[in-house]
């Protein structure tokens, strides 16, 4: 029911803002239902009544109320503090410059993600079930931020800046997250996703990804790839392996383009018709989006198609 919500925290970071909101609301909540059962009670005990004529009896400085509502106030307010510096010290890494396990690079409109070893993709933030990885946060034109509710709190992209983040995950499974700092027309399309694996798993995922792209086959996918150099589509998208490669990063690296989940950003899924709607008119998909619409015929959309999707 919880969700992909901050109620339903998937590490250690995440639990510990989930359990200070949690106590917050708790303390709050006596305090709003405290404050108006008093007023309500007062307004309806003491209301004028009739016959009644003159001011009533007016009090001034009550010593033990006043020290009462100084003193608890202070206590409550003082172990908030704590909480809160106990789970920012929990969450935010130290000052000071260790190597990070990921680079996040934001774009209008998509998340670039890379490894130490070499592995460059998009979107999709693989990490090892466990490990607490350090991230490096950065940004090629505008604020961007990123949050995964489940996995922790949000954390700026700054131009110009370096930024750092943990990403954390309990357990294997897909954690689903946004860009929550408006940075243009495709905002609400700049959707993240965190893909927790065993150990394992993320090595078989890194392997994988660190191959080259293949030559293309015969058939559909061979005109593809054509088609994808005569477009220029390089001038935006590196294919490693690829001789046209220039190591372009207007768009996402291409490489491993059909091993991921969606496409766009997290705006659809990664299937064949998808691709092919995309390509199509990626404006109309996704308002703002950098990559122009080639106004392509349906052969040229089909053989594009099966290339992406061939690109695993
Ligand atoms: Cu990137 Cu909002």
């Amino acid at each position: 029911m919880l969700g992909h919500s901050v109620f339903n925290p998937m590490s250690p970071q995440a639990l510990a803002i989930s359990n200070l909101t949690i106590v917050l609301m708790i303390i709050s909540g006596f305090i709003v239902l405290g404050i108006t059962g008093v007023l309500i009670y007062t307004m309806i005990r003491f209301r004028r009544r009739p016959g009644q004529t003159g001011e009533p009896p007016q009090q001034f400085g009550v010593v033990k109320l006043e020290i009462a509502w100084t003193v608890i106030p202070f206590i409550l307010v003082l172990g908030l503090f704590g909480g809160s510096i106990a789970a920012m010290d929990l969450s935010s890494p130290p000052d000071g410059d260790p190597p990070a396990d990921i680079v996040i690079t934001g774009h209008q409109w998509w998340w670039e993600i890379r490894y130490p070893s070499g592995v460059v993709t998009a979107n999709e933030i693989h990490l090892p079930v466990g490990k607490r990885m350090l991230v490096a946060v950065k940004s090629v034109d505008v604020i961007h931020s990123l949050w995964i509710p489940q996995l922790g709190g949000k954390m700026d992209f700054v131009p110009g800046q370096t930024n750092s983040m943990y990403l954390e995950a309990d357990k294997a499974g897909t954690y689903l997250g946004n860009c929550v700092e408006f940075c243009g027309a495709g905002h609400a399309w700049m959707l993240a996703r965190a893909i927790a694996q065993t150990p394992a798993q993320f090595d078989t995922w890194q392997q994988q990804q660190l191959r080259k792209a293949a030559p293309p086959a015969a058939g559909a996918v061979a005109q593809g790839a054509k088609l994808f150099g005569q477009l220029s589509c390089q001038s935006c998208h590196t294919l490693t392996g690829n001789p046209a490669n220039q190591n372009a990063n207007i768009g996402p690296d291409l490489t491993h383009f059909a091993s991921r989940q969606t496409l766009a950003s997290g705006r659809l899924t990664n299937t064949a018709g998808n691709v092919y709607y995309w390509l199509h008119d990626p404006g109309q998909v996704k308002p703002g989006v950098h990559m122009p619409n080639f106004h392509l015929t349906p052969s040229s959309l089909q053989y594009l198609t099966a290339y992406l999707e061939s690109l695993k």
